[in-house]
């Protein structure tokens, strides 16, 4: 399954790209992330995003700034309106969770900030300290999640647009009065954004199912049974193991993931120890559905540029009632 991949480049040296799961997942060696990326490397860490969704870096001792200028070099980073931030500096993110600070909401399937009008199209999640057991990541293809869909099922969902709101963040806010402002001031800032079922994925064309169980609350212009049922099933596809990949953290390691194509699910079953992370994320696009996305600004991903490591060789994965 794990294929190891050598790409060499004229000023990037040899970049390692090593498949770790057969859905989505590459290690990516012989890049030192603490030096700025120069353009070869740059384009082929983008390129082996896009093919693999996740990426992960072992053996990456970087400070904070280091990992802010790793993200910035792929887009402006962004601010989370709710995650808990260094006071002077919004746009990185600090997981400090132990006995006295337990995980808030990242043990939900999602994808990341999905109630913005443009959600982050990739985030940079860095390992600082890690508990001796637990705190795993679980990500899962949701290339791979719609593709397993049946046909009628995809057909179906194809023109769907899905609700998607903040609503697990209201439970951070009081009762007392500054709260009452402060969260309808968010709810100003933050309505509920309407994203298509199926996402084309602007780079590399694929098809992508885009609800997850944290963000979306329902499907446009069905009745309310409909869209649960509808949801709960959509909801099941991330759940399924054959397309998900199970990272277990060491201290400074960092994951890379493409927001636009896959979900995630910090598992918090390490509490109280202790477990201390960094993150950015990076502006993205609104995205795109099927009958919106133009294709000719839709560039294939590189899968023959890193010795084509598309995980289905062109072939779609059965639907799960069609396998043995
Ligand atoms: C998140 O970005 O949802 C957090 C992931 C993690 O802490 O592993």
């Amino acid at each position: 399954m794990s294929t190891a991949e050598v790409k060499t480049t004229d000023q990037a040296g040899i970049i390692q790209i090593k498949r770790v799961g057969a859905n989505l997942g590459a290690e990516i060696g012989g890049i030192d992330l603490r030096q700025p990326l120069n353009d070869a490397q740059f384009s082929a860490v983008q390129d082996a995003l896009v093919a693999n969704e996740l990426l992960i870096f072992h053996d990456q001792d970087i400070d904070s700034a280091q990992l802010k200028a790793f993200g910035a070099r792929f887009g402006e980073l962004t601010v989370h309106p709710f995650a808990p931030s260094d006071g002077n500096d919004h746009s990185l993110i600090k997981f400090a969770n132990d006995a006295d600070s337990p995980p808030f909401g990242t043990d939900v399937w999602h994808s990341d900030e999905t109630f913005r009008a443009a959600p982050p199209m990739a985030t940079v999640l860095c390992a600082k300290e890690v508990p001796e057991v637990g705190g795993d990541t679980v990500f899962a293809s949701m290339t791979a999640a719609y593709e397993g869909l049946s046909d009628k099922l995809q057909d179906f969902i194809s023109g769907l647009e899905a609700i998607h709101d903040f609503k697990p963040f209201k439970s951070l806010f009081s009762d007392s009065a500054e709260d009452r402002e402060t969260l309808q001031r968010y709810e100003r800032e933050y309505p509920p954004s309407i994203h298509p079922v199926v996402r084309v994925h602007p780079l590399s064309g694929r098809k992508v199912l885009f609800v997850n169980p944290q963000f979306t609350i329902a499907i446009k212009a069905m009745e309310e049974r409909e869209s649960r049922g509808l949801l709960d099933t959509l909801f099941h596809q991330a759940l399924i193991p054959e397309y998900q990949f199970r990272h277990h953290w060491k201290a400074n390691t960092i994951a890379f993931w493409d927001n636009r194509s896959t979900q995630h699910y910090a598992i918090h079953d390490y509490y109280p120890q202790r477990r201390f992370m960094e993150r950015v994320t990076i502006k993205g696009d609104r995205p795109e559905g099927v009958g919106t996305a133009d294709p000719a600004t839709i560039r294939r991903a590189k899968f023959e540029a890193i010795g084509g490591a598309d995980p289905h060789g062109g072939h779609k994965p059965l639907p799960q009632n069609e396998r043995d």
